[in-house]
């Protein structure tokens, strides 16, 4: 499949490379730093370009950037009309959280993205974590939560997940996400390690209105 990345720190770099890896077209965008994004691209076997470049070039595209970055990084996207996009982002501002009320970012990111399909995803584990954890197999895969309002761009998404090397665990819709959003906090699984079946016990208990089950904790 064809992925455009907007913004390939360490998130969108990390998942880049985790992509490539498992057999995909990478496009890498966004950076204030052109030679450094070449060398990065180069090192992955992935294109480097511009963020309309990125837009146009994927089915997938994958956003990536620091949450005040979002609207110029957008604007420099140009239509992502029909795109399934992941957003990783978790709303870290210049002066800390900026966690929104009455809506989860997923929702204003589907609202900023207007005709794309948004999938929220990647964004609860550290981008260090990501890519030591990813390809484990067994009791010890690591659960990639998702969610988002277009069941067939999820379940694309869900595949890719897979690619990287992690169990997909779809959280439900946009409304939903709030519980694999930041922060880190009781009743959420933002921050930390889920395996599947744990994951899968999670999202059943926000879904039904129960409080989740503790934090699991792994050997
Ligand atoms: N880091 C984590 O562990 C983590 C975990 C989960 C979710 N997230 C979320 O994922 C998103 C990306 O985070 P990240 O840690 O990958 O960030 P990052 O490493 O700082 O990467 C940001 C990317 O955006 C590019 N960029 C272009 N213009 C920029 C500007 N004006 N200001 C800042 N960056 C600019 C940077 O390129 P150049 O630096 O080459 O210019 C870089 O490729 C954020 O929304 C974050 O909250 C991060």
């Amino acid at each position: 499949m064809r992925i455009g990345v907007i913004g390939a720190g360490r998130i969108g770099g990390g998942a880049a490379r985790l992509l490539a890896r498992a057999g995909h077209e990478l496009l890498l965008s966004y950076s204030r730093d052109a030679d450094k994004l070449r060398a990065q691209a180069e090192e992955i076997g992935a294109r480097a370009g511009t963020p309309a470049e990125a837009a146009a070039f994927g089915d997938v595209v994958i956003l990536a950037v620091p949450w005040p970055a979002i609207d110029d990084a957008v604007a420099q996207a140009g239509s992502l009309d029909g795109k399934i996009v992941i957003d990783t982002t978790n709303p870290f501002g210049a002066g800390g959280w900026e966690v929104p009320e009455g809506r989860t970012t997923t929702q204003i990111n589907q609202e900023r993205l207007a005709g794309a399909r948004v999938v929220k995803s990647f964004n609860t584990l550290t981008a260090a974590f990501q890519q030591e954890a990813a390809g484990r197999t067994g009791d010890e895969r690591v659960a990639m939560f998702l969610a988002g309002d277009d069941a067939e761009a999820k379940k694309v998404v869900a595949g890719l997940i897979a690619d990287a090397g992690f169990d997909p665990v779809d959280a439900g819709t946009a409304a939903q996400s709030g519980i694999l959003e930041a922060p880190r906090r009781d009743g959420a699984v933002y921050g930390e390690e889920y395996r599947l079946v744990d994951a899968q016990a999670a999202v059943e208990a926000a879904q039904a209105g129960r409080p989740i089950p503790p934090t699991p904790v792994y050997e």
